[in-house]
Order: structure tokens, then sequence, then C-alpha cells
């Protein structure tokens, strides 16, 4: 359902430009820039732009990167965003892609856990990249981060996948609420099986666990690692 996405297009882009989203700025910017780098490969694909901050700040680094984004108005801003940066932007879904295309790195930001049928993402994923290309993608921890968010109140098993639309804000602007978003839980085993069946071979997984410095800008120690990185292989 891209189209929940739009109305939030502007707020998010004003979060990212102003640094209020320290977990853009502070935290994934520098995890992607140096996954994506250390590569050393293209040409690159970004799944879910949304903004298109992320696609631009590695076109800043040389890289050649075609970014899709399903939802208009997230589109819309993205296209702004990237005017004269050399991104290739397209507004539509990875699923939509035409086959032929291939790419040596695949990324997506925050994506993963918004998808119906994460099979299906991953597949479409795996259809546009290299044998021996990297798919490189966050997600909200699944072990974590209903216990930071409380998202699924008293029912919530972390075995049992759950799916939920929420309203969220970020920490430093809280009065403006982002809502009705989808969000799915998936346990871990749930997010490698899928990976597997796509032809997906895991070479990294790390638990985002920003420096002390960064965690007390957000006004409190992380209890947890809140979001974790795949880092995976086509076979
Ligand atoms: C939580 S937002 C993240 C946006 C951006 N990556 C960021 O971190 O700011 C999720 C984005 O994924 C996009 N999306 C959802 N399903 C998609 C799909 N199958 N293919 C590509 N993008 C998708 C939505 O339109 C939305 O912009």
């Amino acid at each position: 359902m891209p189209h929940r996405w739009c109305d939030s297009a502007e707020l998010r882009r004003k979060q990212i430009e102003s640094g209020t989203d320290l977990t853009f700025n502070k935290v994934f910017k520098p995890i992607f820039i140096e996954k994506v780098l250390g590569l050393n490969r293209e040409p690159i694909l970004e799944v879910g732009a949304g903004t298109g901050h992320l696609s631009k700040e590695l076109a800043a680094n040389g890289l050649r990167i075609t970014a899709v984004e399903p939802s208009t108005g997230m589109f819309k801003v993205a296209k702004e965003v990237l005017d004269g940066s050399g991104v290739e932007l397209i507004n539509c879904l990875v699923d939509d892609l035409p086959e032929h295309i291939k790419y040596e790195v695949a990324i997506s930001h925050l994506v993963a856990h918004v998808v119906n049928d994460s099979t299906r993402f991953f597949n479409s994923i795996a259809n546009h990249l290299e044998v021996g290309g990297h798919f490189v993608f966050s997600i909200p921890h699944p072990c974590f981060f209903n216990g930071y968010k409380k998202i699924f109140g008293d029912h919530y098993c972390y075995m049992e996948s759950a799916q939920k639309e929420i309203s969220f804000t970020i920490t430093k602007d809280p009065n403006n609420v982002i809502s009705g978003v989808p969000y799915h839980h998936r346990p871990l085993t749930s997010y490698i099986s899928s990976l597997v069946s796509a032809g997906f071979a895991i070479d990294g997984f790390e638990e985002t666990w920003p420096s002390y410095v960064v965690q007390k800008m957000y006004g409190e120690i992380w209890e947890n690692p809140r979001y974790c990185v795949f880092i995976c292989k086509k076979l």
C-alpha cells in the first residue's frame, strides 16, 4: 500500500534535512555509505527510496544509482531532492521493475518490515541482482523493537508474525505524528527463511549500536539495539 506514505513525505524531508531525524543522519547514513563503498561495485539499486536522501548521499560519493519509490507523494519529494544528483528515479514497486535490468548491489532502508509479503519482496530483489551481487537492508530489530515502541500490547509473541497499522513520532520531533502506516513483526527465523528461499546467503548481520555520543543525542542511552542490518549475497 505505497499511498500510505504519501502524506508524510514533506515532513520526512524536513526531519532529514533539518537534522532532527537522528536515526537517518547519525546512524544509518554512515552505515550505508560505509557498507556500499566497501563493496566497491556498481550499479546500485535503492528499493523504497522514500525522500531520496540516501541515494543522493551515495551519488555524491560518485556511485551510479537507480532508486525506486512507489508512493507518488514520496516520489514527488524525491524528484526534487534528487534533481541534479544523477540518480535515476523510478516511480514503481521493485516487483514492477523490468526483469532484464540487473544491479551489482541492492539496498533498502526500513522497507522490508512494511511489505505484506517478504518472500515476494526478497525474490523481486534477487531477480534484479547479478549472481554474487549484494543486498544490504535495515529493519527495526525484531527482537527488541516491540519492547521499545510497545506496538502489539499483551497479544505479542515474538515467534508469531503479526501486522498492525501504526502511528509514530521520531524522538526529536514528538509533535508530528506519522499515522496509518504498516508495521510487520516477523521473527528473525522468518526473515532468514525468506532470504534463503529467494537465493541469498547471509554474509553479515549487524545489530545497530551507535556510539554513546550519538545515543546521548536521543536523550537516553539505548537499552537494546533498535535496528539491525542484513548483508546478503545472491548465490
Ligand atoms: C518506512 S518508508 C522508508 C523510506 C526510506 N527508505 C527512508 O528510510 O526514509 C518505506 C518505503 O518503502 C516503500 N515501499 C513499500 N513497498 C515497496 C516495494 N514493494 N518496493 C519498493 N518500495 C516499497 C514505501 O513507499 C515507503 O516509501
